[in-house]
């Protein structure tokens, strides 16, 4: 019998019984998320309305210029996070230090997170996201040592990430899958859309900020010119470009219909523009879930290990193939 319909909550308390590692704590996280996720739904809808769109004025941690939007999802998922006393500590992309939650040191998880990914699409009505990722909390160190949070993407134990877009979904996996449930407005309720989705082996689309092309590496620029115009095997077809701005969106379209995305270093991006431990990290780990891959170029993202709470790392992301013909070309300019 399908599945789909089936409530969010309902579909955890099912799920955590196959995995009692989680110990009922799992669905009151993701519970939280979700709940955090329908009130950024709501809030990102209206928010021409109630003056939630633009700047507030301030650089965030890593110097992006902060939009009302990302504040306030930095604060609603906090919120809903620390009420949970489930997480001892969290790092978001809104803010530069480690936040340590109160009455929580002992807990058995830490989050990381980018609050509202593809914020530069806020007053554009553009698709948004959030990210999220769950680690268990390192036995036997101090509840405030960043040691936490210095890890490879290999340590996570959950992750997911919500999309606002015509529709607010949110996907997600533990290792056992990786599901997608569509938010039901008049429910109130995430329901089971799309389960255990798989990423094609290969596709034939590509998502890229292609104002960095001649600023690439030639290998890079190799690598576009060999989607773009593959005239030299009449079997090959081009592939399409599309690029939201916002790698959720990016992302999501790879992960169901194959392809890739990818966010090179360039001059004013040394080391790529997106976050290794609640970017790259997280989606990472949901890819390789479903079959696909995530790689800098030059190694698996879910190997790398973190030094710096918001250090950067490039990206490519996708189908399993494709990011294989992208490290190829990373190393060797052709395929
Ligand atoms: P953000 O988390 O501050 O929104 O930055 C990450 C975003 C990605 O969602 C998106 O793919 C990329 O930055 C777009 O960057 P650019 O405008 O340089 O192409
Ligand atoms: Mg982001």
């Amino acid at each position: 019998m399908s599945s789909i319909g089936t409530t969010l909550t309902r579909y955890i308390l099912e799920q955590e019984q196959e995995q009692p590692e989680f110990a009922g704590e799992l669905s009151i996280l993701l519970n939280q998320v979700a709940y955090s996720a329908k009130i950024l739904a709501r809030e990102i809808s209206r928010a021409a309305l109630i003056g939630k769109l633009g700047l507030i004025g301030e650089r965030n941690a890593t110097g992006d210029s902060q939009k009302k939007l990302d504040v306030f999802s930095d604060e609603t998922v906090i919120d809903a996070i620390i009420a949970t006393k489930l997480v001892s500590a969290i790092v978001t992309e809104e803010q530069e230090h480690v936040l340590h939650v109160a009455d929580a040191s002992e807990a058995n998880y830490v989050l990381v997170m980018d609050p509202l990914d593809g914020s530069s699409n806020t007053d554009y009505n553009g698709s948004l996201g959030t990210i999220f990722g769950i680690m268990k909390r390192k036995p036997g160190v101090d509840a405030k040592s960043i040691d936490h949070f210095y890890r490879k993407g290999t340590d996570l134990i959950v992750a997911g990430y919500v999309m606002y877009s015509t529709s607010t979904l949110l996907v997600y996996t533990t290792g056992h899958g990786v599901h997608g449930f569509t938010l039901d407005r008049d429910l109130g309720e995430f329901l089971l859309s799309h389960e255990n989705i798989r990423c094609p082996e290969r596709g034939a689309i590509y998502s890229a900020n292609l104002a960095h092309y001649p600023e690439w590496d030639q290998n890079i620029r190799h690598f576009v010119d060999y989607l773009t115009w593959p005239a030299s095997s009449p079997d090959r077809k081009p592939h399409s470009l599309r690029y939201s701005g916002a790698l959720v969106a990016d992302f999501h379209r790879c992960l169901l219909e194959g392809g890739l995305y990818f966010y090179p270093p360039d001059p004013s991006h040394k080391d790529g523009k997106l976050r290794l431990m609640y970017e790259c990290a997280p989606l990472g780990f949901i890819a390789e879930h479903a079959g696909g891959a995530a790689s800098s170029g030059h190694a698996r993202i879910l190997d790398i290990q973190s030094a710096n709470i918001h250090e950067r790392a490039p990206l490519a992301i996708g189908s399993k193939e494709d990011v294989a013909l992208y490290d190829k070309f990373v190393r060797e300019g052709h395929p």
